[in-house]
């Protein structure tokens, strides 16, 4: 039927992000430990990396859904959300806590959300951005109103303390955050997600899957710790991070003198640094934290926004940039809903 001319549309749901919570454990892994565990030392770590200290998770039984539950329970509780109001979960992890169920039906059971639909997304550490287009969509075509994501990995489990290359990048942490349609028009403008399979050859854990199930000849073997040729994946993520943030730019008309923050994936200071000056910003509006969590895989950027979150205001323009795993890559273009 055809539309009158004074039929109103219905303006389109904008998702936006509504508030931001964290969890780290509270044990610290400092590099003069590691200096003490491999053949390592503060400076090498500090210099090639930025990192000076990360949390792990300790304590037998706690896995990925521990983080993310208290993570999650602290963003209802400051966010005044009621349980019976969350209509999905989302969990970006490549560490949750068994092959199945999945770590999102945990951490609703742990933190009390019953018949809600929940799900893990794994795309490394680009998943946190993959879980938040997702929930995006979801917002915006209307079928959930409250959505949370969260980002959650014990990378302590899967990272080999004898292997210096990989044992000083990582820690444990999760970061959650909540969706709602945008009441002021700020909020999530636009996602990009993107892979490679070809880049598994340089970054994998090569047994604990159906491919090479475990058996004690993978044990033996060392071959449930993660795989990385750190150079090659060096220099994919600097190239991919600077690509995904120029199309966004471009596909969202922005300039360097107009995006306020650069939330990038905390892998590697130098990585960040590089990523920053391909799209000319300045590294005062770049979030780091990774000097003091490491790379937390799908943690890092929701950790990044938590850690900022009293400096960010209404209408702050953000890009968020992602490089992991897979490979995969992802970003997005986000208006801060909210005043810090
Ligand atoms: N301490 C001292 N020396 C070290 C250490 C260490 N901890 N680690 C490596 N080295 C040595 C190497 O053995 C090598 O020695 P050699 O020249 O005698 O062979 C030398 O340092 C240089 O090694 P590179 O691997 O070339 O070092 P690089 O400068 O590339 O830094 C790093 C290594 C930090 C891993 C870097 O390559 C990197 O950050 N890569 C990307 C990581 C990333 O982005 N991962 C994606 C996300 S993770 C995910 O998705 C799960």
């Amino acid at each position: 039927m055809a539309t009158t001319s004074n039929t109103k549309r219905a303006k389109p749901i904008r998702a936006a992000i509504t508030g931001v919570h964290g969890y780290l454990p509270p044990d610290l892994l400092t590099n003069a430990e590691l200096a003490r565990m491999v053949d390592t030392s503060d400076a090498w770590i500090t210099e090639r990396t930025g990192i000076k200290e990360r949390h792990i998770l300790k304590g037998k039984g706690l896995g990925s859904s521990h983080m993310a539950a208290e993570a999650v329970r602290g963003l209802l509780e400051k966010t005044g959300t009621l349980l019976k109001d969350i209509d999905l979960l989302i969990c970006a992890t490549t560490t949750p806590d068994l092959v199945f169920p999945s770590t999102a039906n945990l951490i609703c059971d742990m933190v009390g959300v019953r018949n809600i639909g929940s799900f893990d997304v794994q795309a490394a550490c680009s998943g946190f951005l993959y879980a938040l287009t997702i929930a995006t969509q979801f917002i915006e075509n209307g079928t959930a109103r409250k959505v949370v994501v969260v980002g959650a990995d014990k990378m302590s489990s899967i990272i080999d303390y004898t292997d210096r290359a990989t044992c000083v990048l990582f820690g444990d942490g999760a970061g959650a955050v909540l969706l709602e349609p945008s009441a002021n028009g700020h909020g999530i403008h636009d996602t990009l997600i993107r892979s490679d399979g070809a880049g598994m050859v340089h970054l994998h854990q090569k047994a604990g899957g159906s491919r090479m199930p475990p058996t004690a000849e993978t044990v033996a073997k060392r071959l449930h710790y993660v795989h990385q040729e750190g150079a090659a994946v060096y220099k994919f993520a600097v190239a991919r991070m600077a690509e995904i943030s120029q199309e966004l730019m471009l596909r969202n008309k922005l300039n360097p003198k107009t995006i306020d923050w650069l939330v990038p994936h905390q892998a590697n200071r130098r990585i960040i640094e590089a990523t920053a000056e391909r799209m000319g910003l300045p590294m005062e509006r770049v979030m780091m934290t990774i000097q003091k969590f490491g790379n937390t895989t799908a943690a890092t950027i929701p950790l990044c926004l938590w850690d900022y979150e009293s400096r960010l205001k209404e209408g702050d323009k953000l890009v968020l940039a992602a490089f992991g795993g897979g490979f995969t890559w992802a970003g997005a273009y986000v208006t801060w809903a909210y005043g810090g």
